[in-house]
């Protein structure tokens, strides 16, 4: 099974539980990186803040992240053009912001400042790389083309971005939900959000009930509330991860730009481990997960000399058109309701960023990066992707069909395999589980229909369409489908 090693080293807190309060000035939906950073600042600017969770604090997408704080996002510089040197000021912002927080209030979350490294095997992928020296040097970003690496990883030539950093997610987050509290805010874990009534107020329905609230902060990495049409706008996609010990020490941070291998060393009480990211795919596309871990543990070894694997787990991204996150009003008319998606791999920056410009903007700040992360800035290149994304939705809503019209029956299911079928006139996804007992549920995704696909390795249904993930009985893991898969035979699900 899959755990992250950011979980594992953490203590658990006592679950934070509802009830709910009647009404709160701001709602913020979702307490990773984004959530719980603009809760922080406006609990501290003085409004009542509420955060509800679905799962616990940093147990989404922050804490299965590879956790670099860097400035440098893969080779996003050299086509930023105009745009290059606002980007990179407010992620590095971001970045001095976290170590002058953490260090300020004494949260102990690992960070250690370091290079960051984007890296290449391929000799024919150099001038580019070059480029994003010059266009990040241009930005003002502390960057450089330097020949090689340390450790090697193949690599033919790199962009190196000085001090940078690293960090312990969950650590961080926990450090900013104690803030958050001491400055009177609320954070309750375990309520999933299920509509909300747009308004002055606005009412955001929950499954423990109501709760009134004048601004709503929708930061659940992917918007619950599909009214900004963010589904047609986001990709998702995912990296496998594995940790462990390794005769290598690793003191930066890397990334292939080829291949997207990443690399990065981490203190833990039993010395440092290497965590190594790899195997990149898109959500619900066909893959066999368990033989690219076993790939991605092949590489750790010869690379990094990784001697055994103590962790496995996987991250979970979402792009956007032009590489730029989508902070701000969550649709053209929106006024107290307000979205932060999109941040790619670099979520450490890019969630923080949001949490900063959206205070402002909550509170009524002038803020030089608004027009930047305006999720509602529409260039034509952004229609060309849109068009682009919802060819792949159609791609994959026939060709499931197909493949589960050509699915063998159920009774044939051996434990351990799944299958998604028809059944009579409705498509089922079962998973029939080591001791022989099937689990089966409505295979049509709660968010917009297409059929989710088997995930071998982490034992769950994911949907190709937009990145919804379900265990095996039904139930949401992650959005933006809020509802479960239904259950077959009419039997309820909880
Ligand atoms: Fe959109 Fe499944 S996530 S249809």
């Amino acid at each position: 099974m899959t755990r992250s090693l950011w979980l594992d080293t953490t203590q658990g807190t006592a679950r934070r539980e509802p009830p709910l309060p009647a009404t709160a000035d701001v709602v913020v939906l979702g307490a990773g990186i984004a959530g719980l950073t603009t809760a922080y600042l406006l609990a501290e600017a003085g409004r009542s803040v509420l955060v509800l969770e679905a799962g616990e604090i940093g147990g989404g997408v922050t804490g299965h992240t590879t956790a670099k704080v860097t400035a440098q996002h893969e080779l996003i510089y050299h086509r930023l053009g105009p745009a290059a040197a606002r980007y990179g000021g407010s992620q590095l912002a971001a970045l001095e912001w976290i170590a002058a927080t953490a260090a300020a209030k004494g949260i102990d979350c690992d960070l250690e400042r370091t290079d960051s490294h984007v890296h290449t095997t391929d000799p024919g992928q150099l001038p580019t790389l070059r480029a994003e020296a010059a266009a990040a040097v241009a930005a003002g970003l502390p960057a450089e083309f330097v020949a090689g690496i340390e450790p090697p990883l193949g690599a033919v030539g790199a962009v190196r971005f000085r001090d940078q950093a690293q960090f312990h997610p969950r650590k961080w987050l926990l450090g900013l939900a104690a803030l958050t509290e001491a400055a009177d805010g609320r954070i309750i874990e375990g309520v999933r959000a299920t509509g909300l009534q747009e308004g002055s107020p606005s009412i955001v329905r929950t499954t423990a009930g109501a709760v009134r609230a004048a601004e709503v902060v929708v930061a659940t990495h992917y918007p619950v509330f599909d009214r900004g049409l963010f589904f047609a706008r986001l990709e998702p996609t995912r990296d496998l991860v594995v940790a462990g010990p390794a005769t290598r020490t690793v003191t930066g941070t890397y990334l292939d730009a080829r291949t997207h291998h990443s690399v990065r060393g981490v203190p833990t009480p039993d010395g440092q481990q290497v965590i190594v990211g790899g195997e990149h795919y898109r959500v619900g596309d066909h893959v066999d997960v368990t033989a690219r871990f076993a790939r991605l543990e092949a590489w750790a070894r010869e690379h990094v000399g990784m001697t055994e694997v103590r962790y496995r787990w996987s991250a979970h991204d979402l792009s956007t058109v032009d590489s730029v996150p989508y902070v701000g009003r969550y649709h053209p008319r929106a006024r107290h309701l307000w979205v932060a998606t999109g941040f790619g791999q670099w979520g450490m920056t890019g969630g923080t960023a949001a949490g900063l410009l959206l205070r402002d903007l909550v509170v009524g700040n002038d803020n030089e990066y608004q027009d930047l992360y305006d999720p509602n800035r529409f260039s034509l290149r952004a229609a060309a992707g849109l068009v682009t994304a919802n060819a792949t939705v159609a791609k994959f809503l026939a060709g499931d069909h197909l493949r589960a019209l050509n699915a063998a029956g159920l009774g044939d299911l051996p434990p351990g395999e799944a299958t998604v079928t028809r059944q009579g006139t409705s498509m089922v996804a079962a998973y029939r589980d080591e001791s022989g007992a099937l689990h089966a549920v409505r295979a049509h995704c709660t968010h917009l229909g297409c059929l989710v696909a088997f995930n071998n390795a982490e034992r769950t249904w994911d949907c190709p369409c937009h990145g919804s993930r379900f265990d095996v009985d039904g139930q949401v893991i992650q959005g933006p489908a809020v509802h479960p898969l239904r259950p077959v035979n009419g039997k309820e699900q909880r």
